[in-house]
C-alpha cells in the first residue's frame, strides 16, 4: 500500500544534530564574507592569542586564554586527549552505558577500557539513569586508570551528574586526568558557575564543549575546552599556530551572543520533551527516559523493533534503534521540529494500532 509521505525526504532523528538550525545571525554573516576571510591565516596570533574565539570563551569564563583549547568538535577533543595521555596498555575509565566511540578511542593507541556501569532509578516519576559515584570511587582505587571519562549529560542515556557528585568523585580521583565531556551542555541546564572554581581547583581536569549540539552548527566542526593548570602539556599539543577554520570561529561567536534564539528553540524542545515523556508513558511495554539533551531514550518491546523500523522508514522517519552491550531495546531519538516530533509519534501509535 502506497504511503501517504508528509515528509517527502528521510528525516534523520537519529544523529543528535539539531533539526532547528542555528540563530539566523549565522547565515546573515555568511552572506557577507569576504575575501581575506576565506583565503588568509587569521592574524589574532599577533595579539597573543589563538583566536578572537578562544578570547572570548576565556573572558566569558573568567579563565586564562591559555587553558581554553579549540578543536575541531569534541570528538576531536577526546581523540586529542587520549592519544596524547594514555600509554599502551594504560587503562581509561569510562561509563558502561556510553557513547559508542568512547569505546572506541583506547584502542586506537593501545590502551583499553575499564567500564563502570550507572543504575537505573526515578526523577519526578520519570524513569532516569543515574551515576552510581560509590562504584565509580571503588573500581576508580581498584584499577587506577590513567584517564577517567565522565560524559554530563551522557549519551545516550542523556541523564547529568549531580554537581554533588561530581564534586566528590573528582576528589577521589585526582591522580588521573578527568575529562568531562560536556557535548550536551545547555539543553537541560546552563549553568557555568561551577568551571572556574572546577579548573582552579582540579589542576587534571578538562572540561570539553561543542558548538555541534545546543549551538546547531556540527558541520562547522568547533569545539572548545578548559584544561587545569597541569596539563600545560596537552596545551601545548593541541596549538594551532596556523588557526582554525575563519568562519567556524566567528560563527561560532555570532552563536554564543544569541542566546534570545537559542532558548527559544531549547523551551521549545522542553515542552516537545513533556509530550514525549507523557504520549510513550501510555505505550504498553515502552519507556521514556529523562533527557537533559536533545534526544531521549526510549526502551521498547524487543519485537516492535524490526517492524517499527521499516514502518517509520516507509515513512521518512529514521532513529536510532540501538544494538550494543547495555542497549539491546532501547531506541535514541533526536528530538526534532514540533512537526516531526508529533508526527513520529503518531506514527509510532498508527504502528501499534494505538491511535
Ligand atoms: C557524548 C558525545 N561527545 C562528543 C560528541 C562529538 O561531537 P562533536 O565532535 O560534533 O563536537 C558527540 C556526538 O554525537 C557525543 O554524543
Amino acid at each position: 500500500m502506497a504511503v501517504d509521505l508528509k515528509f517527502k525526504t528521510l528525516q534523520y532523528l537519529d544523529r543528535n544534530e539539531s533539526q532547528y538550525g542555528p540563530s539566523p545571525k549565522c547565515y546573515d554573516f555568511l552572506k557577507n564574507v569576504t575575501i581575506d576571510e576565506l583565503s588568509c591565516y587569521t592574524r589574532e596570533f599577533t595579539k597573543g592569542v589563538k583566536s578572537s574565539l578562544s578570547r572570548r570563551i576565556s573572558e566569558d569564563f573568567n579563565i586564562d586564554e591559555r587553558q581554553v583549547i579549540l578543536s575541531y568538535g569534541s570528538e576531536d577533543l577526546l581523540k586529542q586527549i587520549i592519544h596524547y595521555y594514555l600509554d599502551r596498555k594504560e587503562k581509561i575509565l569510562i561509563p558502561k552505558e556510553a557513547w559508542w566511540y568512547y569505546k572506541k578511542v583506547a584502542y586506537e593507541v593501545g590502551g583499553f577500557n575499564v567500564e563502570y556501569p550507572m543504575y537505573i532509578g526515578k526523577e519526578n516519576g520519570i524513569t532516569t539513569y543515574k551515576y552510581d559515584v560509590d562504584r565509580m570511587i571503588e573500581i576508580y582505587d581498584r584499577e587506577r586508570p590513567r584517564i577517567v571519562l565522565i560524559a554530563s549529560p551522557n549519551n545516550p542515556t542523556g541523564n547529568m551528574i549531580s554537581d554533588k557528585d561530581l564534586k566528590r568523585f573528582l576528589d577521589a580521583c585526582r591522580g588521573a586526568l578527568v575529562m568531562i565531556d560536556e557535548a550536551y551542555w545547555g539543553f537541560g541546564s546552563k549553568d557555568n558557575a561551577y568551571v572556574k572554581p572546577y579548573i582552579d581547583e582540579f589542576p587534571n581536569l578538562v572540561i570539553c564543549r561543542t558548538f555541534s549540539k545546543y549551538y546547531a552548527l556540527a558541520g562547522l566542526r568547533i569545539g572548545y575546552a578548559f584544561a587545569g593548570k597541569n596539563l600545560e602539556e596537552l596545551i601545548n599539543f593541541s596549538i594551532r599556530y596556523l588557526g582554525f577554520n575563519r568562519l567556524s570561529e566567528q560563527l561560532a561567536e555570532i552563536a554564543m551572543d544569541d542566546d534570545d534564539y537559542y532558548t527559544k528553540v531549547t523551551n521549545m524542545m522542553q515542552e516537545d520533551k513533556e509530550y514525549f515523556y507523557k504520549e510513550f508513558s501510555k505505550l504498553e511495554g515502552f519507556t521514556p527516559y529523562k533527557s537533559y539533551t536533545n534526544f531521549m531514550l526510549v526502551d521498547m518491546p524487543l519485537s516492535i523493533r524490526k517492524g517499527l523500523d521499516k514502518f517509520l522508514k516507509e515513512r521518512n522517519l529514521l532513529i536510532k534503534f540501538l544494538n550494543e552491550e547495555a542497549f539491546k531495546t532501547e531506541a535514541r531519538i533526536t528530538l526534532g521540529t514540533r512537526e516531526q516530533n508529533y508526527y513520529l509519534m503518531e506514527s509510532i501509535k498508527e504502528f501499534l494500532g494505538a491511535k
